[in-house]
Formats: structure tokens, C-alpha cells, sequence
């Protein structure tokens, strides 16, 4: 299984800041965004992972991350020169990934209290298709959004205005290696981005999404709020 960690993107909604550094270097606590996401890779046991960032603040990650050894992984880096959607990223990590592996897709500001070592372990046995982790939200409307009927994601819906559930699909994929061919297969969308909602609809489509719903607290610390509240948060625990 490999860890595809994207930390690239414009940052828009954390301007002023980001016009100066990339989103996943603010500090979220003691540490930089982007420590907790590879610290969550290498919980749940992964030993490879591929950074994908833009041209920003590309040497700050190596002088951060590194080789990764500080978390037992190994990084490596690659470009995405334009923010071209979550799903464009991933599409950038085919050359690193082998026919027969998986990917866990994490995005780097998404924060997570639970564990992913058992759902990784779990996926590792299936032959094919796609997981995905939602959570019960009070604004739907921020993310993609699931619809469930008897148990099964029927489809996701990228920040609707009217929501048809309160569960929110977070920045955590698990894929098999066709997930490629899918992104192949994208066009983008009205924002002009190839986006993972579709690459998940089409797993859905297939009869191969599966999901679980995350126990823990779990945030996008992609706005000025949400940045703080994770901060807050992650700081008490280190002090407790
Ligand atoms: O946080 C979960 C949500 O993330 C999901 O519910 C949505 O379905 C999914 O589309 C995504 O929505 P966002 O609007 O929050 O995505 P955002 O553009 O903020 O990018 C999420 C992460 O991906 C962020 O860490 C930056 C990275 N990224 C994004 C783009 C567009 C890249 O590395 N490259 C990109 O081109």
C-alpha cells in the first residue's frame, strides 16, 4: 500500500497567510500542518509515501519532512505545477504506484483522532474497489456529501446547497490501482478541477465504494475557524 499525501492547492481561504506559505506548513499547534498527516501514514502503517505539492513552498517541505525518517517512512516528492483538482494530484502519482498495489489518498488538511490501521489492514485484503470515511456534520454543504440507503453510498454530491444527509466524505481514500484509469476518464468539473467526488461516483457506479464512519473528531483545518479550533485542540492534547 502506498500513501499518496497532497499538500498542494491555492489556499484561498487561509489568504493572507498562504500568499506567503503553502496552507500544510501553518502551524496547527507546535508542529506544521502536514505533521500530522504523515504521522497518520505512518500509524496505519505505511512505508512509502509520495508528497504532492505545488512550487510554493516546495524546499520548506524538504527542509520539514525530509527524508521522513523522523516518522519511520520513506517521502517522496513530486509537482503539481497547477492546482488542477484533488483527483489531477492523484492521477500525477501513477509512475509510483505498481498494478497489483492500493493507495491510502490523504488530504493534508484534514485532520484525524482515529486510528487508520485497521481500515488499511482490512482494504489490503480486498481484491478491488474504494473506501471512503464520512462523518455527521452541522454543514454538509462544506464538503462532498453521501447518500446512503440501506447501507451503500448511492453517491456523493460535492458541496451541495441543499444536502441530502449530514454525512460529510473526509479527505481519506483507499483505492486499488484502477483508480488511474478513472482519472483518465474525468472531465472537469464546472470549477474547472478533476474532482474525487467523481472517482468516488464511479466506484459507487461500479458497486465497489465502501465506507465507515470515523468515531473520532475529525476536521478540514482549510479556513481561519477551523485552523484555530484544530490548533486549540492539538496543543491541549500534547499539554495533557
Ligand atoms: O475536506 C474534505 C473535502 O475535501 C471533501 O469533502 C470534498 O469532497 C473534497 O472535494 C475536498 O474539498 P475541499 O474544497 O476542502 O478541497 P480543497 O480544494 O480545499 O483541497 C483539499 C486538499 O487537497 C488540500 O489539502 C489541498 C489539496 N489539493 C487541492 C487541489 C485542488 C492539492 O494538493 N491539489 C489541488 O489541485
Amino acid at each position: 500500500m502506498k500513501g499518496i499525501l497532497l499538500a498542494g492547492g491555492n489556499g484561498t481561504r487561509l489568504r493572507p497567510m498562504t500568499r506567503i506559505v503553502n496552507k500544510h506548513l501553518l502551524p496547527v499547534g507546535k508542529y506544521p500542518m502536514i505533521h500530522y498527516a504523515i504521522a497518520k501514514m505512518a500509524e496505519a502503517g505505511i512505508k512509502d509515501v509520495l508528497l504532492i505539492t505545488g512550487k510554493h513552498s516546495m524546499g520548506l517541505y524538504a527542509e520539514y519532512v525530509g527524508s521522513g525518517a523522523c516518522w519511520g517512512v520513506r517521502v517522496a516528492y513530486l509537482l503539481q505545477e497547477e492546482a488542477g483538482g484533488i483527483a489531477q494530484a492523484l492521477g500525477l502519482a501513477e509512475p509510483f504506484v505498481e498494478a497489483d498495489d492500493k493507495v491510502l489518498l490523504l488530504l493534508g488538511d484534514n485532520l484525524y483522532e482515529d486510528s487508520l490501521a485497521e481500515a488499511v489492514a482490512a482494504f489490503k485484503q480486498r481484491e478491488h474497489g474504494a473506501h471512503v470515511f464520512v462523518k455527521r456534520v452541522p454543514d454538509p454543504e462544506r464538503y462532498g456529501v453521501a447518500e446512503v440507503e440501506n447501507g451503500v453510498i448511492t453517491r456523493i454530491v460535492e458541496k451541495p446547497q441543499e444536502p441530502h444527509s449530514d454525512l460529510a466524505v473526509t479527505g481519506m481514500y483507499l483505492y486499488d490501482s484502477n483508480v488511474f484509469q478513472i482519472v483518465r476518464s474525468l472531465k472537469p468539473s464546472a470549477r474547472g478541477e478533476l474532482e474525487i467526488t467523481d472517482v468516488n461516483n464511479e466506484y459507487a457506479r461500479l458497486g465497489q465504494l465502501t465506507y465507515s464512519e470515523l468515531r473520532g473528531w475529525w476536521t478540514d483545518a482549510g479556513t481561519h475557524r477551523s485552523l484555530l479550533d484544530a490548533g486549540i485542540r492539538l496543543l491541549g492534547e500534547e499539554e495533557a
